[in-house]
């Protein structure tokens, strides 16, 4: 039996989507419930789930064969998994954001984001000497309250920005979510694991044309 680990909340549903797409037969208990481990014995998987921001951690343990989790999570845990398929659900990016026409403190500008790593790189890579202040969620709020002079968030349709009278300054990177793997299942389950990226990436082509 493989394990999978599932991103739980906004890429879940999608991420279920796309396997049932993909002819996997996945039980009514994907929709609703809290259970947290799920076992789907006609496929001989198992799925866990996570949150997303853990899926790369249970995969680099090697207590998950395989994972789904965002671009933006992959790039600032830097785990020691492989990417094997972009999946192109969950679309969004990332950008810096802040209130309008404000221009950053020239000394040490504060930056609250919750991805500190992404966000401290970002600026360097600009020359940018900055103050990273990392939070949990709501990031949206730092500048709205004088915690910090830009963020550095996720835009998915751009309504929290908005609601909160926000605008984005620059766009940083595209994000999307990718099944990724653990090097060491990778090399023990390789025709399992390729069965299912080819199931896989098949409706993905297929969505694309
Ligand atoms: C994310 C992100 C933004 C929002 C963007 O937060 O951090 O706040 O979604 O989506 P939008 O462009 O569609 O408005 P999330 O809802 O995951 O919650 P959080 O504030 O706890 O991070």
């Amino acid at each position: 039996m493989l394990t999978i680990a599932m991103p739980k909340g906004r890429i879940f549903e999608e991420a279920v989507g796309l396997m049932r797409e993909a002819d996997f037969q996945l039980p009514e208990e994907f929709n609703e419930g809290r259970k947290l481990i799920i076992e789907v014995p006609n496929e001989q998987l198992r799925f866990i789930l996570a949150k997303p921001t853990d899926v790369a951690t249970y995969v680099e343990h090697g207590v998950a064969d395989l994972g789904i989790a965002g671009k933006d999570v992959l790039l600032e845990e830097d785990r020691v998994v492989y990417e094997l398929v972009d999946l192109k659900i969950s679309e969004c990016y990332l950008a810096v954001a802040g209130l309008p026409n404000t221009e950053m403190s020239t000394v040490a500008p504060r930056i609250a984001t919750k991805y500190p790593r992404i966000a401290t790189n970002y600026f360097r890579e600009q020359g940018e000497q900055v103050e990273i202040i990392p939070l949990n969620g709501s990031i949206e709020l730092a500048p709205l309250i004088g915690l910090a002079d830009r963020i550095v968030d996720i835009v998915s349709t751009g309504r929290t920005l908005v609601e909160n009278g926000l605008v984005e300054y620059e766009k940083m990177i595209e994000v999307t979510s990718r099944l990724i793997v653990n090097p060491v299942s990778y090399r023990i389950h390789d025709e399992r694991i390729e069965e299912i990226v080819d199931r896989l990436s098949a409706v993905i082509e297929r969505k694309e044309m």
